[in-house]
């Protein structure tokens, strides 16, 4: 249709039908909220089939700003089919409904935006047209994502003022382990479009696969880009044996970076060094420490083999692919990698002891000379880096070590070394993994997902991210920003990509965007669902755990028919969906027992199921099995060894709070032990105190995972001893069990051991550990970790 006869039609529906003619009102609160917005109450904006988007005439990234524009109204299907888009001299008087685009030189931030909405225009302002294609991202995501109806899109008057906490906003994605088609990056780039961030970390070398073309290198990607055979599911000693590769030329690199560059998205490569280097050393054997035979790696973790520093040709190498990579990629930083590196070979390899020695590199306290070796690497390389003009980002091992002197800090291993590097005065880069690993499970039940890594970051977990955390403001400033990353050895494809990014991303954008004040999980959730419509009508696989419903089990003395207590189970759903339960273990309905928000009381042994029922489906089923026995809820204490740091959770409280443990380790319902055996006490109550008689004891029994894969073994035996006093304990009994010789048995094993009845106050259970790992594992010899739940005393 011209766009007269246009402009005629959608009159003339307007004055036969301004009855008829339903309007739905955009909504700005998207996702990252924006940091400040004013409403006026005049006449809503309408936009509709006739809405023209102008820009100022010779700009034109503001001319692209207004097709990106055009093209999301267009995909709305709203009605609103390539909206016209119009250059305009600047002063020129605009006519009819418009979008009008500009630049504002009074807007303080670099992409910052003022969105301004009349009755006649949409404004929309930017101190840079960066600013101006966030304005425009938060109107496309204001707007309903598809028509349901006849209608046209009210935009209600006001201004937003918009402008993001970090400049940094990244995410990452390894094409190492395996490899995404040209057409995915771009869609995970227009993705991060979507969610306001800035910068793609692009990592591009691994161990599994080397997946850029360097031209003095080529066997690079001859070779190195393709794996013979991968490891069937987690490290276990079967192979597929099939080729697997792919790489991307540098005409394909530079055309990525373009579509970025015109999204406002730097890419960042990363070539990780000098570890993670499998794949280059099948390619070329002479930059290892022992020449090889190097094979491109077909199983995932860190391996010994790493390039060889003490070779002047290896640090050629280096300096070769940075001479290519920096013609590629133009952003200011290139990621250096420096993850995983060890010392191994260095240590025997004479090339790498002569360099330690001809450099000077001496160990002290804290640092091997090898960890000097490394820094010396990274330094060399960040001083060629320099001379073109770019700076380095290295993940947190190198602050092991002597830091390369200007180097920008990514820390991973938590944030601990972040803060140290802030602290030092370094840039830094927030990726803590227990917060942004996205490679890590979204859901507490690792039934639900194989092959997550390990790890639990459900979407509040991202959402509760404070970068600056435990900083000064000084140190504070250091803090470019917030990423998230995606490893991606159990993720072999775009749709597993997108349901393990969305919608964790979008709780990121708002730790990345939105002043820490501003943030609201509850209020997150609610504008998320919004969001989640875009994702359905894009057909993007999201994962849809928000949907679960949350429980939360605290104890309780009060209300309770058990004198030791009772377990209130809190349910809630992001929407306030109607939740059914029961407690018999049998499945429920919606002719079940309905939650009453208040919390279910439950003081006896019970098997907790509860479901939402949405008009759209039922949700997953959440399963609790309480056990109520006379060690439930009372005073436990651990004595000598304690749970690792990163799996003590509630702490010992966890071994007897009525709540068996489920499949997944990390769940929170066990305990891991890295080291020594487990030795508990429990006081079961004072029976002289109640007039009560003498509490009488006859089995005790615990749980532990066995899960070899994870180098996770159960017990092999349990001693349990009884006291009136706490100090003098007399052993009642003791069982051995045999371990575990299959290393691939995953179960969760139950351990018990029964006596004649004795009269107890206190009761001490030792369990015992598996002590290594058995004949033919990885780790054959080695320790594993010990997880334990429940301690049950009858
Ligand atoms: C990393 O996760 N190895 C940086
Ligand atoms: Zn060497």
């Amino acid at each position: 249709m011209k766009k007269l006869n246009r402009a005629l039609f959608a009159g003339a529906l307007a004055l036969v039908c301004t009855s008829c003619h339903k309007v739905t009102e955009a909504n700005y609160q998207v996702i990252p909220l924006p940091q400040e917005m004013n409403f006026t109450k005049e006449t809503p904006f309408e936009l509709d089939g006739n809405t023209t988007i102008v820009y100022p005439e010779n700009n034109v990234l503001l001319k692209r700003n207004a097709e990106f524009l055009a093209e999301y109204l267009t995909q709305a299907a709203i009605g609103i089919d390539n909206p016209p888009t119009q250059a305009v001299a600047e002063g020129a008087e605009v006519k009819g409904q418009t979008i009008v685009l500009g630049l504002d030189p009074t807007i303080e931030n670099q992409e910052g935006y003022v969105l301004t909405v009349t009755p006649k225009n949409v404004f929309i302002k930017g101190k840079t047209e960066n600013g101006v294609f966030y304005g425009i991202q938060t109107l496309r995501k204001s707007i309903p994502p598809t028509k349901t109806g006849f209608e046209n899109i009210a935009l209600p008057t006001g201004t937003i003022k918009d402008a993001p906490r970090f400049s940094y906003r990244g995410m990452h994605l390894d094409v190492g382990r395996h490899f995404f088609p040209v057409e995915f990056i771009k869609e995970y780039i227009d993705l991060l479009a979507l969610h306001n961030m800035n910068t793609f970390h692009w990592h591009l070398t691994e161990d599994q696969g080397w997946r850029i073309e360097i031209k003095k290198y080529p066997k690079l990607t001859e070779i190195g880009s393709i794996r013979n055979r991968t490891v069937i599911g987690r490290n276990t000693n079967e192979y597929d044996n099939t080729p697997y590769g792919g790489f991307y030329t540098q005409e394909q690199a530079k055309e990525i970076v373009k579509y970025a560059q015109d999204r406002y998205i730097t890419v960042i490569p990363e070539v990780d060094l000098p570890g993670h280097m499998l794949a280059a050393l099948a390619a070329y054997p002479d930059m290892g420490c022992t020449g090889g035979p190097y094979e491109v790696c077909p199983r995932w973790g860190v391996f010994e083999d790493v390039i060889c520093i003490g070779n002047e040709k290896s640090m050629q190498f280096l300096e070769d692919v940075m001479a290519e990579i920096v013609e590629i990629f133009p952003s200011e930083y290139i990621h250096i990698g420096g993850d995983e590196a060890p010392r191994t070979r260095w240590e025997k390899c004479p090339k790498c002891q002569a360099r330690i020695k001809a450099e000077g590199l001496k160990a002290d306290k804290e640092h091997t000379a090898e960890d000097r070796l490394q820094s010396y690497c990274m330094t060399r390389i960040e001083k060629f880096l320099n001379s073109k003009g770019r700076r380095i980002i290295g993940w947190d091992e190198i602050l092991e070590g002597d830091v390369a002197p200007n180097a920008t800090v990514m820390s991973w291993r938590g944030s601990e070394g972040g803060i140290k590097a802030a602290q030092m005065g370094h840039d830094v880069i927030m990726t803590p993994n227990n917060f942004c690993y996205f490679d890590y499970y979204q859901s507490a039940d690792s039934k639900d997902e194989p092959f997550g890594i390990g790890g639990y970051v459900p979407v509040e977990k991202v959402y509760s991210l404070e970068p600056t955390a435990s900083l000064t403001e000084e140190q504070a400033k250091h803090i470019l920003g917030a990423q998230a990353n995606l490893w991606t050895e159990y993720i072999a494809t775009p749709q597993h990509v997108e349901y393990m990014i969305l919608p964790r991303m979008a709780a990121l954008a708002e730790v990345q965007w939105t002043q820490p004040e501003k943030k609201d999980y509850k209020d997150f959730t609610s504008r998320l669902a919004r969001l989640i419509k875009l994702y359905e009508r894009d057909g993007l696989n999201y994962a849809k755990h928000v949907f679960d419903i949350k429980a939360e089990y605290n104890s309780t003395k009060e209300e309770s028919g058990n004198s030791n207590g009772a377990i209130v189970a809190v349910l809630s759903t992001i929407d306030n969906a109607p939740i059914y339960y029961t407690l018999d273990g049998t499945e429920p309905t919606s002719a079940s027992q309905l939650y009453n928000r208040t919390g279910v009381v439950i003081d006896q042994s019970a098997d907790f199921r509860a479901i939402a029922i949405r008009p759209e489906g039922t949700s997953k089923m959440i399963e609790k099995k309480i056990s109520f026995n006379k060690a439930t809820l009372r005073p436990i204490e651990l004595i000598g060894t304690q749970p690792a740091p990163k799996y003590s959770f509630g702490g010992a409280n966890t071994l007897v709070d009525g709540m068996i443990g489920n499949e997944s380790y990390s769940s929170g319902s066990w305990l891991g032990f890295i080291d020594g055996d487990v030795t508990a006490v429990i006081d079961l109550g004072n029976p002289a105190a109640v007039n009560a008689e003498p509490i009488k004891v006859k089995r005790v029994a615990t749980h532990a995972i066995v899960e070899l894969n994870s180098w996770i073994m159960g017990s092999t035996g349990l001693v349990v001893s009884v006291s009136d006093d706490n100090k003098e304990f007399r052993e009642v009994a003791s069982k051995v069990f045999p371990a575990e010789t299959d290393i691939n048995k995953k179960e969760i094993g139950n351990y018990e051991v029964t006596f004649e009845p004795v009269n107890a106050r206190y009761v001490k259970v030792v369990i015992k550990r598996t002590p290594a790992l058995p004949k033919g594992h990885a780790g054959e010899g080695k320790v594993p970790f010990l997880f334990i739940d429940e301690i049950e005393v009858e």
